[in-house]
């Protein structure tokens, strides 16, 4: 095992002279309007490794957010650096289209060898355009190609990325709202155990009835099998396995069991988005593994490519009915991508990170639970392995027939500034963007991730003052085994992760 907070082999002490309000200063005046964390996070990184970023204003802030899950290793991580370093000295081509080279196959081999048991060895690849939303689209046509139907069944909550295919089947009614409706889509509830979609919370409770996962199952399979509920015949359901942009909302496995049970015996394709959970971020190397599901076609693209641009999917072979050139792109062929994603999954694999990000994921969790003791403005945290979040909330507002208060968008936002302000750098997401999302590279050490949650607390906090809002109070006393449960705070029972202890972005 060789984590450390390692030094990065071109980290320097001494930072670049820059002059990081001019260029701030530039880029708002020449970068589009739907800049993103380019207006939360004003920084200008100039170094980094591991779990640390430099900026330019002389400061070091820790990374919770990790280029949005993608640097599983973190900043420039030895093994990385020095996979493009020789593919750089080695006269490689850099640039192949989809033509086959020595570092492709090296890194077809290590992806083959970590894919789900389930697809098999004669599961097949195709390299996409290089982001998340490419492969996505390359999964939902190939569905539709195989199936000739059209229709897709898609999830609340969920986030697949901003190009048409993708963006259809995204939730966030923001950032569709301007345009056209594109194709058809069929909205299904996705449960969740604090904004439950049926308004009776996510668990079975023998006196209250079922529970929201298990409304969502009757709902769906209604649904499909009611010749006036609608639905033509679909050619995917698409699904994360932990919704990341929706506010970091694990699905329970009995929920995705079922289902995949389902979606088998209806004979519609299983497409499972893991573009964030991918690569050990829950605490298995695919996110898949907690409920042993197999999908049809696995979506994967951020981690695999150690940083670097890179999107794959992966599919049962029967699927592969396209023709010679049905999904073509340019940039399908990174070579350095390949070279520093083949080392970030040999790594994740030989030093068993998936185990160790859930067992950091299990004291991330607990620490964000003792962090609401005392804070209702903390509704609900939640999360699996280490992708993790925090619901803000106004605990003064009126609580949902669920006992969910309302989001508080403002106070979230202000506790990412003084978040920042502290040198912690985390996103938002979710509904309202009310989510705290904390995403740190698989590498962050266990003191790193105390001083993540001392600063988050001190942060949430000073929010809270600066909006004048109630201030943290002392732990109101909560039922045995819970430790404190004050007005507006439900801690995630969990949904059967190995990891998860008994306690329970905004766009891309
Ligand atoms: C689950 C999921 N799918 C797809 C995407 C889109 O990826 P990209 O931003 O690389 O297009 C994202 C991005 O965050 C994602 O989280």
């Amino acid at each position: 095992m060789t984590i450390s907070a390692h030094s990065g082999t071109n980290a320097g002490s001494s930072v670049p002279a820059v002059d990081a309000a001019a260029i701030l200063t530039r880029q708002r005046s020449r970068e589009s309007a739907a800049r993103t964390y380019a207006r939360t996070l004003p920084i200008v990184p100039v170094r980094a490794e591991g779990a640390i970023i430099h900026g330019a204003d002389g400061r070091r802030y820790l990374d919770c957010l990790s280029g949005a899950g993608t640097l599983a290793l973190g900043h420039n991580h030895p093994d990385v650096i020095q996979a493009i370093s020789e593919t750089l000295a080695s006269g490689a081509p850099l640039h192949t289209l989809d033509l086959a080279t020595p570092e492709k196959d090296a890194f077809v081999e290590e992806l083959r060898a970590s894919l789900p048991a389930g697809l098999g060895p004669d599961a097949k690849l195709h390299f996409c355009g290089p982001s998340g939303s490419d492969a996505v689209e390359a999964a939902i046509k190939l569905a539709q190609t195989a199936t000739g139907n059209q229709t897709l069944l898609a999830f609340t909550g969920g986030y697949h990325g901003m190009t048409a295919g993708a963006l259809a089947v995204t939730g966030n009614v923001a950032v569709k709202n301007p345009l056209p409706a594109s194709g058809s889509v069929v909205r299904l509830p996705f449960p969740h155990p604090y904004r439950c979609p049926f308004g009776v919370g996510e668990a079975s409770d023998r006196n209250a009835g079922p529970g929201g996962a298990q409304l969502s199952i009757s709902y769906i399979e209604r649904l499909l099998d009611d010749p006036l509920g609608g639905v033509t015949s679909p050619a995917a359901l698409v699904v994360e396995p932990v919704q990341g942009e929706g506010g970091v909302v694990p699905a329970p496995d009995e929920w995705l069991t079922a289902v995949r049970e389902i979606t088998r015996r209806r004979g519609i394709p299983m497409i499972v988005d893991e573009v964030q959970t991918g690569v050990a971020r829950t605490g298995r190397f695919w996110a898949v593994e907690h409920s042993g599901i197999t999908p049809d076609i696995l979506v994967m693209s951020k981690a695999i490519g150690g940083g670097q641009p890179l999107a794959v999917i992966a599919y049962r072979a029967e699927l592969d009915v396209w023709l010679p050139g049905a999904h073509t792109g340019t940039f399908r062929g990174n070579q350095l991508a390949m070279a520093a994603g083949r080392a970030t999954l040999r790594r994740v694999r030989l030093d068993g990170l998936d185990d160790r990000c859930a067992r950091l994921g299990a004291r991330m969790l607990a620490g964000l639970a003792e962090i609401s003791h005392g804070r209702p403005q903390i509704g609900h945290v939640r999360g699996r392995g280490l992708m993790l979040g925090a619901e803000i909330v106004d605990p003064s507002g009126e609580p949902d027939s669920a006992g969910a208060y309302p989001a508080d968008p403002r106070l979230a936002a202000l506790i990412r500034a003084e978040s920042l302000h502290r040198g912690l750098i985390i996103e938002l997401g979710g509904r309202h963007s009310a989510v705290i999302r904390l995403l740190p590279p698989l590498i962050i050490t266990e003191a790193q991730i105390e001083r993540a949650l001392a600063m988050l607390a001190d942060a949430v906090d000073a929010a809270v003052r600066r909006l004048g809002s109630t201030p943290a109070t002392p732990a109101a006393p909560g039922p045995p085994g819970l430790p404190g449960s004050g007005p507006g705070r439900r801690l995630h029972a969990g949904c059967g992760s190995r990891e998860r202890p008994d306690t329970g972005r905004e766009a891309t």
